[in-house]
């Protein structure tokens, strides 16, 4: 296929588009919408170098296209990208990573604007429905998440040519089977008839109620940019940060992260954590180098210190007191594997983030507990730490700044129900809880997803975990009181999901180790398969539990998933946007 044609097509698009401009600027206007039509004057001369043979700028320095539009470091990366691969501009790497960071730093969007849409930097599976605007819902969401036009803010003109753009290169939008078919077109016959409701029809095509849309919620101007572009600081995030975190299969995690300001660039910074897995004990170290844009936006890199090929990816969101980062941490060829974190400064005070375990049941003796922190005292006394109701600290069995170890005795008729762990002056809220029996057990994600790959394209895993619960003081379940009493052992199998006859799904789409993990089978046409089909399919994903502490102890425990094992994502319509 021929990259110039579509590029030519775009370019009358781009010019058509200027003269639009110029003819509502000669129109009088309100001074509001004047403001808005302002502009953003680019003050960078590598900008100017680099992206000026084709983007002019005027007596006040704004850039054609350039100045019209706010984006994320991802929109923006993605831009400047498509510049290189399909305008043909030529740029090195660092200076391409200076612009991506003066432009996300001049032109990005203020934390209250990204907050709502952070899940799509984190790359999280969630489904996200925007519904502010039927139309333009519909219209947009069909490719790439409504996030993605989320993630900026133009002009009239600009949110018009950002249409042209898709039609000059994905000239297939125009039968998109949204809107009844009609894509992007603007061919809708005319109703001349008033609707039912007596009033004239609104002959709009939907791609104009959504340009309509667009142009009024996400306009260049905002008072949110306005005075976060004023506010602005080089964030100053150099010292130590305790990390709470969870993982999928793996539970809780609990540590601390050095953060250390890198003297030679501004706004980048190198880090070293270490945290313990709750659950297994396990502890891992891990090095990163990472880059703030727009003051809030952290995008880092890091690998473990046990080296190997484990890359992962940083994004989170620093919140405007310095105090708190939060987002993801993530790998995998699609980004499916990774773990919530939340990063929070530590000061001079002691802290208590969580313990290794997430429940203690009654009537036990001797029970091992490790209490994370920072800053916890160098020799606890029994009687300086606090479990509540029935739960007594036999033993303090050692002390380090970052965790204590502790034996506990859970009493018979210990109360059942969330408890808070206190060490000295200091209390985390609902730490754990203290149940009598296992009431019930779930598995997580109730639906899962998978790709299958490994010859031309890479696997898509999925994770599942299995979670007990009790049913809390009501003993009815699925009720607000419920208690979740973390992650159990459990032993997983994979059952059909019957949806055609004489199904054998089960047979092809991959494996399930004993963790729960879910591995694909390879993509391409299978001929062992009837009809040669890929090794895709539906099936259950399966754990059952038998435990003495289950409130029917004669019979396992069992919940299921869905999972769908389908083909992997051929076009890449979201391609990497990591910031990197
Ligand atoms: C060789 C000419 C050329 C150079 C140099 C160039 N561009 Fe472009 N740019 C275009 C064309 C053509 C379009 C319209 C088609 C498109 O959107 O890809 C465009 C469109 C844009 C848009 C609007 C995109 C949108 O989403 O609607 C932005 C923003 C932009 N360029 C930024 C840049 C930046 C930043 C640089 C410097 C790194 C740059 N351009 C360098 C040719 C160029
Ligand atoms: C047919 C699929 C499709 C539909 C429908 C679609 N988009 Fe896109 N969109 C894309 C693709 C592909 C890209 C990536 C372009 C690139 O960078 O090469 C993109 C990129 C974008 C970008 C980033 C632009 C940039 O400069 O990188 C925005 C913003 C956007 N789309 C908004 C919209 C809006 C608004 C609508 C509805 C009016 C819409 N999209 C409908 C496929 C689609």
């Amino acid at each position: 296929m021929s990259e110039r044609k579509p590029m030519q097509h775009t370019l009358i698009g781009f010019v058509a588009g200027l003269a639009i401009f110029a003819a509502t600027s000669a129109s009088a206007q309100t001074p509001a919408a004047a403001a808005a039509n302002d502009g953003l004057p680019v003050q960078s001369d590598l900008v100017k170098a680099k992206c000026g043979s084709c983007h002019r700028s005027d007596d006040k320095g704004r850039m054609s296209r350039i100045s019209y539009r706010r984006a994320t470091p991802e929109n923006w990366e993605r831009t400047i990208k498509r510049m290189v691969t399909l305008n043909h501009v030529n740029l090195d790497p660092a200076d391409a990573r200076s612009i991506l960071k003066y432009l996300a730093d001049h032109q990005g969007l203020a934390p209250e604007e990204d907050r709502p849409i952070t899940f799509d930097a984190e790359r999280r599976t969630i489904e996200y429905s925007y519904t502010a605007d039927k139309d333009t819902s519909d219209t947009c969401s069909s490719c790439h998440s409504f996030a993605r036009v989320l993630s900026e803010r133009r002009t009239k003109e600009e949110w018009d040519l950002l249409v042209a753009m898709h039609r000059g290169y994905y000239p297939l939008v125009d039968n998109q089977p949204m809107n009844g078919g009609q894509g992007f077109r603007r061919t809708r016959p005319m109703q001349t008839e008033p609707g039912v409701d007596g009033r004239p029809p609104d002959n709009r095509h939907p791609m104009d109620k959504a340009l309509d849309h667009l142009t009024k919620t996400l306009p260049l101007v905002t008072p949110e940019w306005s005075a976060w572009s004023a506010a602005m600081q080089a964030p100053k995030l150099a010292g130590r940060w305790a990390i709470v975190g969870s993982q999928a299969g793996k539970g809780p995690i609990y540590g601390s992260v050095t953060v250390t300001a890198d003297a030679s660039a501004p706004d980048s910074f190198t880090t070293e954590t270490k945290y313990t897995v709750a659950r297994t004990g396990e502890s891992i170290t891990r090095t990163s180098k990472a880059l703030v844009y727009t003051g809030y936006q952290w995008r880092g890199r890091g690998t473990s210190s046990s080296g190997g090929n484990d890359t992962w990816r940083e994004v989170m969101f620093v919140e405007r007191d310095w105090t708190q980062m939060w987002g993801r941490w993530f790998t995998g060829a699609y980004d499916e594997t990774g773990i919530d974190v939340k990063l929070t400064r530590v000061t001079t005070g002691p802290v208590v983030l969580g313990t290794s375990v997430a429940s203690l049941k009654t009537g036990t003796t001797g029970q091992a507990v490790r209490i994370f922190g920072a800053n916890l005292p160098a020799s606890p006394q029994a009687a300086d730490i606090g479990l509540g109701a029935g739960v007594t600290i036999t033993r303090v069995v050692s002390a380090r700044p970052d965790e204590i170890a502790v034996d506990v005795t859970v009493a018979a008729g210990a109360p059942i129900g969330p408890r808070d762990v206190s060490v000295g002056g200091t209390l985390k809220a609902a730490a754990l809880v203290v149940y009598d029996k296992i009431d019930g057990l779930k598995v997580l994600p109730m639906a899962g997803m998978a790709r299958v790959g490994g010859n031309v394209f890479p696997k898509q895993l999925q994770q599942f975990e299995a979670v007990a619960t009790n049913n809390g003081p009501d003993g009815k379940p699925d009720t607000a009181d419920d208690l979740n009493l973390g992650l159990v052992t459990v032993k997983w199998s994979l059952e059909e999901y019957t949806a055609t006859f004489g199904d054998d799904d089960i047979q092809f789409v991959g494996t399930l180790d004993a963790n729960g993990l879910f591995t694909p089978n390879v993509d391409g046409p299978n001929p062992k398969r009837s009809g040669n089909r890929n090794n895709v399919g539906d099936v259950w994903v399966v754990a059952e539990l038998a435990s003495p502490d289950a409130r029917q102890a004669d019979r396992p425990l069992r919940a299921r998933a869905q999972l769908l094992v389908t083909v992997p994502l051929y076009m890449a319509w979201f391609e990497d946007g990591s910031g990197k």
